[in-house]
Order: C-alpha cells, then structure tokens, then sequence
C-alpha cells in the first residue's frame, strides 16, 4: 500500500503521516528532506542559494545516507534551513534529479535500519501528483496560515529558536507561494485526493477521518 499526504509547512502532514506508518506497518519518507539536505549543504560549502547548476551537482550527489548526516544538523529543521529548501526546490534541475530517489523507495520501502516494509507513506507537497500519481490513497492536509504559522512558533520556541510569531507567518506565506506557484510541480492537491482540513480539529480528529477513508478504501 502506498498513502501520500501532501499540504504546505505545519498543516501537520508528519504527525498523520507518522501515526499512520506506525499503525499500518509502513515506512515513511518525509520527501522534504531531500530538499533541505541540498538547502543545507549548499549553506554549509558557502554556495550561492541562488546558482541552480551548484544546487544541481549537491542533489545529484545525494544519497540517503547523506541526507540522514546533514539531518543531526541543528540547521536542518530551522526556520532558515525550510526557507534554503524550498530555494532549491523550486530548480526544476533539482526536482528533477531528485525525483528517481524519491519513486525508487515506492519500489523498495524499507524502514530506518533498513528491514523492508510491505508499503511506504509519503509526505511532501507533489508526492500524490508527480511522485507517486499511483498511490493506493492520497490526503491533502491543510490549515489557515495563522494556525500553521502559530504551531510552527511553538515549536520554535520549544527549542529555543529566536524568531517572532509575525516573521514566522511572513515565512509561512512567502513558503506557499512560492510551493504554488513554482513553474514545475506545484503544491496542490491530486484530483484523487481526500481533503483534511485541521485548522478545528485536534490531531485525533484527523487521524480518525483518515482512518476511515483507508479502512473503506481496503474493503473495496
Ligand atoms: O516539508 P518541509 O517543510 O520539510 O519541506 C521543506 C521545503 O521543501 C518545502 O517548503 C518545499 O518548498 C519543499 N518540498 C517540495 N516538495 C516536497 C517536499 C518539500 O517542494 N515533496
């Protein structure tokens, strides 16, 4: 079985997605890390953000091992680390480079150390639409950029990270635009996909729905 579950920064995509792996024994590919370990190698050598062929040969270099080194990085999950990913996200060069690594794990999935899974969940902004057009079922998760922005705030604040609740949501919005309105695989839902709107609903709310659309989907 193969999910996908797409939407902007904090609409709480990884916490359905990881509830979900655990509970039907799949392996899950947070896709956004692909983009932030090019985003932060390019910072870590000195490279220009704005040099698509650099962005390129850092993307064509990548393996998983790699992507999880640069993940031990503070930087990897900061403020600054999502706003350098999705930089170099929007090169066409760089989705495209990095596309054969993302569909690949559909084909064998395996879980942290490496054991093989029956099936993946994915989490991204185009993994319904261009990654995996095939999967079995795909969620849109989504929220208002307030709520997205102020979740995000705390959890910033949580570790310790120095940034306002206002430079937070200016991040937030200029993220989404950029994710929707970039030239190749913009962030939007798949025709096929089921909606979850969690600006309301308590993280249990959502993983019932959820539950419930992939429980009536395996009975057809
Ligand atoms: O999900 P996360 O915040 O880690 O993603 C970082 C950035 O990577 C996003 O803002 C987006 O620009 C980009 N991204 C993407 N396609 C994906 C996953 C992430 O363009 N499938």
């Amino acid at each position: 079985m193969i999910i996908t579950v797409d939407g902007p920064a904090a609409a709480g995509k990884g916490t359905l997605s990881r509830v979900l792996a655990e509970k039907y024994g799949l392996a899950y590919f947070d896709t956004g890390m692909v983009y932030r370990a090019v985003g932060l190698e390019m910072a870590l050598l000195g490279k220009n953000l704005n040099d698509e062929a650099e962005a390129l040969k850092i993307a064509d270099s990548l393996t998983f091992s790699k992507m999880n080194e640069l993940s031990a990085n503070p930087d990897f999950r900061s403020a600054l680390g999502g706003k350098n990913a999705s930089i170099v996200s929007a090169y066409p060069s760089v989705r495209a480079s990095l596309l054969k690594m993302q569909q690949d794990f559909s084909k064998h999935p395996v879980f942290a150390d490496g054991t093989p899974a029956k099936g993946a969940i994915y989490d991204g902004r185009d993994t319904g639409t261009v990654v995996c057009p095939q999967a079995d079922i795909k969620f849109f998760v989504t929220a208002s950029p307030e709520v997205r922005a102020e979740r995000r705030f705390k959890e910033f604040q949580a570790k310790g990270e120095k940034i306002s609740y206002e430079e937070v949501l200016a991040d937030v919005k200029a993220r989404d635009a950029r994710d929707m309105n970039r030239a190749v695989a913009p962030m939007k839902p798949a025709a096929d996909a089921v909606i979850l709107d969690t600006s309301n609903d308590t993280i249990e709310d959502v993983l019932r729905r959820a539950v419930e659309i992939i429980e009536s989907r395996k009975q057809k």
